[in-house]
């Protein structure tokens, strides 16, 4: 096979290569942006440039589902270039960056603003566009201008962009179901939140306990029944985002029984933190939804061991100091930067034997290119895919600071955390992005949108004939009328005048 490649741009010699069933000693011999080769070191091809990895690791390249790069909008939060060069230093390839920007990516004129931002890209990328109860009518408009997915913002977050209706939700999947198209979903029930967080204010409180009191786990197991119940009866595809309660595990058990095309991420802080670091890190931990008490940590774990949650997102959410750090918790905004922690976090975690490395690069990887279409060019190391590699070494110790983040946020709970287990250099589409630890900031600019290589599974619509679409007509042979023409009606009695 690799016979065919005269000289090769590079080949990567001693390492272990990492996939879901197997880790296999094996050198990749890469040209141009793709892998052309992986196998024993004496076939490789000859190469331009050789780089010796014994010892370490061969992850296809994160990719994170949920990143917010607030670019256009807030720039003092985070920009496409900070925010991807943080992906990139994080062994992160791909991310899929969500709508609540300013303009929210809900008009081609802010998807076009967007991707203009994202040519500063150290990384690939997906857009979530916006669905709301105003752009219902241009979904097709927007994935014709490149946007990959969609995102609904069923709970109120940062950004305050209203729920859609349960209305709007159902057509909007009605309109994505035939098309295939997957939409991430915020899943909290707004009304419950909003009543409460009105009394919690009312009530003088404002501490950190405050926050996860106004949006408790019911909130999420109210919401993603409603939405998957309208996704099944659509038969459109849906994404969790942020799952965090080991008490809605159960609905999304029962729906992936029943066959329901729902994908879940879950976030190193809901597996990894809860209300014990409260105290520590205060406001700076308040994010939506709600990091909750120490007894949601390994349900959501075992959910991941058993296929019921698919994958890890960061929900990378920069703010500034200032924002995250006012006294009063309802004041301070929600979220952290996350992006270049998870995978020292989650790597931590597979060297004190809580799952494999292969488990690892299924959720980090794997599970994320199959939600959005592009396994097989991206999530796996072989020949024909690109060569997207985070080079990583299971052994290397150190401790997370947030000096160090490339985000122009800094301030996260995972600040002061021992880890071991890093990447040491990131590949995208054969170009370092990053090398021996430090950002290759020549590569600006090489990342770009995977919506040319996004290729979803046949869609599966349900119910079509009882689509908003589909019942505007009156059936043939129907009077236009209720009621039928010349039915006799009762003559009126007029009152008795007295
Ligand atoms: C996110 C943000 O800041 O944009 N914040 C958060 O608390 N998670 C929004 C979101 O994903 O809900
Ligand atoms: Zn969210």
């Amino acid at each position: 096979m690799s016979t065919h490649y005269r000289e090769v741009d590079l080949v990567i010699r001693g390492a272990k290569v990492v996939s879901p069933d197997q880790i296999i000693e094996a050198s990749v011999a890469i040209a141009g942006e793709h892998i052309v080769a992986v196998g024993h070191d004496d076939t490789m091809p000859p190469a331009r440039q050789e780089m010796r990895a014994d010892g370490l690791y061969l992850l296809p390249g994160a990719i994170d589902s949920h990143v917010h790069f607030r670019d256009p909008g807030y720039p003092n939060k985070e920009t496409w270039r900070t925010g991807s060069a943080a992906a990139a230093c994080g062994g992160v390839t791909t991310v899929f960056e969500m709508p609540n920007t300013n303009p929210p990516t809900g008009t081609i004129e802010a998807l076009n603003l967007k991707l203009k931002a994202a040519e500063s890209s150290y990384c690939d990328f997906g857009i979530h566009g916006l669905l709301g109860d105003d752009t219902i009518d241009h979904l097709e408009d927007l994935l014709e201008a490149g946007v990959t997915s969609f995102k609904a913002f069923v709970g109120n977050t940062f950004g305050n962009l209203p729920s859609p209706t349960d209305g709007a939700l159902l057509e909007g999947f009605e309109k994505l179901a035939p098309l295939g198209i997957r939409t991430v979903v915020h899943a909290e029930n707004s009304s419950i939140m909003a009543r409460r967080q009105k009394r919690l204010v009312e009530a003088g409180r404002m501490d950190v306990h405050a926050h996860l009191a106004a949006r408790p786990s019911v909130c999420e197991i109210e919401a993603i029944g409603r939405v998957l119940t309208l996704a099944e009866w659509a038969g459109a595809r849906v994404h969790i985002a942020h799952h965090s309660a080991a008490d809605s595990l159960f609905v999304i058990r029962a729906a992936k029984l029943r066959g329901v095309d729902v994908t879940v991420e879950t976030c190193p802080q809901y597996m990894l933190l809860s209300t014990d670091d409260f105290t520590r890190f205060g406001g700076i931990m308040r994010v939506n939804p709600p990091i909750r008490e120490k007894r949601h940590n390994q349900p959501l774990w075992d959910a991941l061991m058993d296929g019921t949650i698919d994958m890890i997102a960061t929900d990378h959410a920069p703010h500034t100091d200032e924002e995250q750090t006012r006294a009063d918790i309802f004041k301070c905004d929600c979220g952290f930067p996350g992006v270049e922690t998870q995978m020292p976090l989650m790597l931590t975690e597979v060297n004190r034997g809580r799952a494999s490395l292969m488990d690892y690069v299924k959720w980090s990887s794997v599970a994320p290119a199959k939600a959005w279409g592009i396994y097989g060019t991206k999530g796996v190391i072989a020949p024909g895919a690109h060569a997207d590699i985070a080079i990583v070494d299971l052994n290397r110790s150190g401790v997370l600071s947030q000096g160090k983040l490339q985000s122009i946020s800094k301030l996260n709970p995972w600040n002061g955390r021992a880890v071991q287990g890093y990447p040491l250099h990131t590949l995208l589409r054969g170009r370092f992005v990053m090398r021996d630890g430090k950002l290759v900031t020549d590569a600006v600019g090489w990342g770009k949108s995977v919506k040319g290589i996004q290729k979803m599974p046949t869609p599966q619509p349900r119910n079509t004939h009882l689509y908003s679409s589909a019942i505007l007509e009156t059936p043939a042979g129907t009077a236009p009328h209720a009621l039928p023409a010349g039915y006799p009606l009762p003559a009126v009695e007029t009152e008795a005048a007295s």
